[in-house]
């Protein structure tokens, strides 16, 4: 990763040595670099002048990575943020975000998050399906106002990605599907509603997609969609929103297109379409996650027990785990390490990655290439900046660990470590 340098065998992340931060902060640890995120959402949004002028936000979803100073930082940046509950909205809202730059998504919004959305002034509310409509209506009634909407699409796309993380096939419980003439009801339905205003159309088609035919494919689907409301309707529609899902390197092996080529095969795809069919161009909105925060973080861990078990595996165990990263144990994602100590020594090794929960799946990953470690090196698992921390989980009633930001060779704490005192906070 660019943002990571080799010093005297020892690595470095934004310029502060991770051997530094493991002795002051402890571990586990996780790091993430603050120019490295700045970066990314400079150059999404500077994607978006070049092919949009503009005519367009990036809205970071913090889902990927959600505490105050990221939404600081968002703010800072200039873009837009996609929630996709009340605590993510809540952190927002602390972070002092501009709320008509927020976008709330979610299957299953409870009635409290959508009062809660309208109350603070989101200024679109995705809404997934037709009994959040009618709610929507109904509590903004109550309060006299006016909900801006867009309807998630399923758009019927394969975006050759892990199962788990794929969106936009209709076999998904997100969204109204197109193909069966759900959607086209529901946006005759919105039309009907008196509180709502229907802005626009999104989809999202998936999580960690390494192509760009994905993207304008579903772009070219939406129009379908946009072209049949103009013309039955007599509507245009304002906004399209064609989510998040840009992939990131993981492993030195794994393909990158840059994510400037999406935006630019996208534009591309909507000029000649709006030329074509004789529509306007629509505000453009994307909600990249993990190609933003993803590439900036690594979590440093301290190796504990290494067991070898003759002929079979060598088991390098760690103070962290699926607690910290739940990645491997759910979608067996694979990630680069090395040990932060021996950094530049040659990766002589072959070993599995062990936490330290009672679960044999407590695992980051398997057949891992690494220096010869030992008790109390420092092993860094790099690209963690994205679904770590805000997937983490006191499971053993671990406390989960601080995040710390480098940046300019100086590090500070932006989620403090949790302690025993805040595991048992809410217990009677
Ligand atoms: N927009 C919507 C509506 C989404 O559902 C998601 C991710 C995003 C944007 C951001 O996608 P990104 O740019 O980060 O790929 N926990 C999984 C990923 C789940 C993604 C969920 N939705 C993982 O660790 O890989």
């Amino acid at each position: 990763m660019n943002n990571l340098t080799l010093k005297n065998n020892t690595l470095y992340i934004g310029g502060v040595s991770t051997l530094d931060l493991a002795y002051t902060y402890g571990t586990p640890l996780y790091v993430m670099d603050e120019d490295l995120i700045r970066e990314n959402m400079r150059a999404f949004k500077k994607s978006f002048d070049n092919y949009y002028s503009g005519n367009g936000l990036v809205c970071y979803a913090s889902k990927a990575f959600c505490c105050l100073a990221v939404c600081r930082i968002a703010k800072e940046e200039g873009i837009g943020l996609d929630v996709v509950s009340a605590g993510e909205l809540y952190t927002a809202v602390k972070a002092d975000f501009d709320t008509s730059k927020i976008l709330f998504h979610g299957n299953n919004k409870t009635l409290s998050e959508l009062e809660y959305a309208l109350e603070v002034g989101v200024g679109r509310i995705a809404v997934d399906n037709l009994s959040e409509l009618e709610k929507l209506n109904a509590i903004a009634k109550n309060k006299n106002m006016i909900a801006n909407i867009i309807f998630r699409i399923k758009p019927g796309i394969d975006a050759h990605t892990h199962d788990f993380v794929k969106t936009g096939q209709i076999d998904s419980k997100f969204g109204f599907a197109l193909e069966t003439g759900e959607a086209f009801e529901a946006v005759k339905r919105a039309l009907e509603y008196e509180n709502i205003k229907l802005l626009g159309l999104h989809c999202h088609i998936g999580s960690q997609i390494m192509d760009t035919e994905p993207f304008t494919h579903a772009a070219e689907v939406m129009f379908s969609l946009i072209e049949k409301i103009k013309i039955e309707l007599d509507y245009e529609i304002d906004d399209l929103n064609l989510g998040g899902g840009f992939g990131i390197k993981y492993l030195e092996t794994d393909d990158f297109i840059q994510y400037d080529d999406y935006i630019r095969d996208c534009s591309k795809i909507i000029a000649k379409i709006t030329a074509e069919k004789g529509l306007k161009t629509p505000f453009i909105l994307i909600e990249p996650g993990r190609s933003i925060v993803g590439p900036a973080g690594i979590t440093l861990y301290t190796v504990g027990a290494v067991k070898n078990i003759p002929n079979i595996r060598k088991y390098v165990s760690i103070d962290g785990g699926m607690t910290d990263n739940p990645r491997y144990a759910l979608y067996q994602s694979k990630y680069e390490i090395l040990c932060a100590n021996k950094a530049s020594e040659p990766k002589t090794d072959i070993i599995a990655l062990a936490g330290k929960c009672c679960e044999s799946g407590d695992l980051i990953g398997m057949d891992l290439s690494l220096q010869k470690v030992a008790e109390n090196d420092i092993i860094a698992v790099l690209a963690t900046g994205a679904y770590n921390y805000s997937m983490s989980s006191n499971y053993n009633r671990i406390p989960k660990p601080p995040v710390v930001f480098v940046k300019d060779g100086k590090s500070r704490v932006v989620v403090k470590r949790e302690t025993f005192e805040d595991i048992i906070r809410n217990d009677n």
